[in-house]
């Protein structure tokens, strides 16, 4: 990430004295194109001057007192020969030369002397007068320094006029005029201009990316902030996610513990008047015992056996009172670790628990046991949800006033996995209580204050703590729920 930052901001600086250079480069083109320009414009006008000055140098040697007019005026042959001479010097530089003057000191209009244009048809005669269009000619002859007119630009046929003063017995002045060619300096000056138009678009071709990655690097960086930003929330939040999730997970085992709590509360008051019956019968069978014996001893009957018999039995009920009280504390005992055990001790320990309630509302329990493989699991949860099984059919065996009431326990084991089944024949569960049956707090016994927590929190104990399965189901005579465990 911050590499990727410094790699913009280096782009960005490279970019800039990408810039600067191009932007040096030019100003310094400029001046040296100015340079250029003046130094070619001074070379080509050197050389026509210099041309110019051995023409006029050859023309006035030509003549020696009179007058250059004078001259040719009186000599036909020699204006001819001297327009020859003129001639020598058209090339595709030099195009027309001629020489006029001034008939009189303040004319207006010129008059030509000689004219070197090989073209008959074009070419002026002697003493033709003519009106120039530049002043540039009036101040030649005032100034007596040399000028030159302009074209208007035009690369194509570029052409300069130079009016060379030529000055005669000091005081009569003529002009040579020559046509020369600007085409080399044109050349030059637009390749020159070409490469100005290029390097102006260059530098604003740079500037525009530069532009451009300043706007685009700005971006990147800003969007990389925001991800930095959101990655450090992101992990603040996860710090915090743990913790919450872990203090989320404390207090629901905590909700659970006590909910697993309250439905265990719930079953005691139905445990205890279970355990009524359980003790009724060993209780009577202790007390008519115990009363056979004072019954025996007031008449002075001492029988040793009779007496050993009845104390075993006695010893019998008191074990047999013992081991309910033993169950009943179990199952009040929160269990730490698994243990080893086989569905039939649990079902066995449950029955010691229900077995004479059941038998007193004449519910038939029918047993088809054959598992008998030992596994490691929460016992005390296992049997704590098959009372709620038993319990829910002995309710719903009781309201439905069943004529033949039974519950059915069956085990068996195959390849895979342990099965406890718990069947009655209580009529079944309506499909839309079916729906509900697992969820908190459901139940149809208002009447009887039931909590609705006897199945979710049995669901509950068996899926989520005992790694097992709870289905539930109906069949032709009544409810079937069923418990799975993996072998
Ligand atoms: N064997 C069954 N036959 C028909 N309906 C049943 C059977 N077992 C449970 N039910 C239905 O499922 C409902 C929920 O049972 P659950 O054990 O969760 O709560 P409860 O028995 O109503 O209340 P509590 O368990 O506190 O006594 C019951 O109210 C009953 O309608
Ligand atoms: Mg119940």
């Amino acid at each position: 990430m911050l590499s990727k930052i410094t790699f913009s901001r280096f782009l960005t600086f490279l970019t800039a004295l990408l810039v600067a250079t191009t932007l040096l480069f030019y100003l310094f083109f400029s001046q040296t194109k100015s340079h250029i320009i003046t130094n070619f414009e001074q070379t080509g006008l050197e050389e026509v001057s210099e041309v110019s000055k051995n023409i006029t140098d050859y023309l006035l040697r030509m003549q020696d007192e009179v007058t250059l007019y004078h001259a040719l005026y009186q000599d036909k042959k020699h204006q001819v020969a001297l327009e020859e001479f003129l001639s020598t010097f058209q090339t595709h530089k030099i195009k027309n030369i001629f020489v006029v003057d001034k008939p009189e000191h303040d004319a207006v209009l010129f008059r030509v002397l000689l004219d070197g244009g090989k073209e008959k048809g074009d070419k002026f005669h002697f003493e033709e007068l003519f009106e120039p269009e530049n002043r540039l000619w009036h101040e030649v002859l005032l100034t007596r320094e040399p000028k030159v007119i302009y074209q208007k630009d035009n690369i194509e046929a570029l052409w300069a006029t130079f009016l060379y003063p030529m000055i005669q017995n000091d005081g009569s002045v003529a002009i040579l005029a020559l046509d020369f060619s600007k085409e080399h300096y044109q050349k030059v000056l637009s390749s020159l201009r070409g490469l100005e138009i290029f390097l102006q678009r260059m530098v604003l071709f740079l500037l525009l990316i530069f532009g451009i990655l300043i706007v685009v690097i700005r971006m990147d960086i800003k969007r990389e902030q925001q991800k930095m930003d959101a990655q450090k929330a992101l992990e603040q939040l996860n710090l915090t996610l743990e913790e919450r999730i872990r203090d989320e997970v404390e207090k629901n085992r905590q909700k659970d513990r006590q909910l697993i709590q309250q439905s265990r509360l719930a079953s005691m008051g139905e445990m205890i008047s279970m355990i009524a019956h359980q003790w009724r019968q060993p209780l009577s069978a202790i007390s008519s015992s115990v009363e056979g014996l004072r019954v025996k001893l007031a008449l002075k009957k001492f029988d040793e056996t009779l007496f050993e018999d009845k104390l075993c039995d006695v010893n019998g009920y008191v074990q047999h009172l013992s081991q309910t009280i033993d169950d009943f504390r179990q199952f009040f005992k929160e269990s730490k670790a698994k243990n080893s055990v086989t569905l039939e001790r649990i079902v066995e320990r449950v029955l010691g628990i229900v077995h004479d309630s059941l038998h007193h509302k004449q519910i038939d329990v029918v047993l088809d046991l054959q598992a008998h493989v030992t596994f490691m699991t929460y016992s005390n949860e296992l049997m704590h949800v098959l009372l709620n099984l038993i319990k829910n059919s002995e309710d719903v065996l009781m309201d439905n006033d069943v004529v033949y009431p039974w519950i059915k326990i069956a085990t068996y084991a195959n390849e895979t996995e342990l099965v406890l089944e718990v069947s009655d024949n209580g009529g079944g569960i309506q499909p839309e209580v079916m729906e509900r049956i697992f969820e908190p707090y459901f139940s149809t016994k208002e009447m009887k204050d039931g909590t609705g927590l006897g199945l979710y929190m049995s669901k509950k104990m068996i899926e989520e703590h005992c790694g097992g399965k709870l289905l539930v189901s109906n069949n032709t005579q009544g409810a079937v729920f069923t418990l799975l465990f993996s072998r």
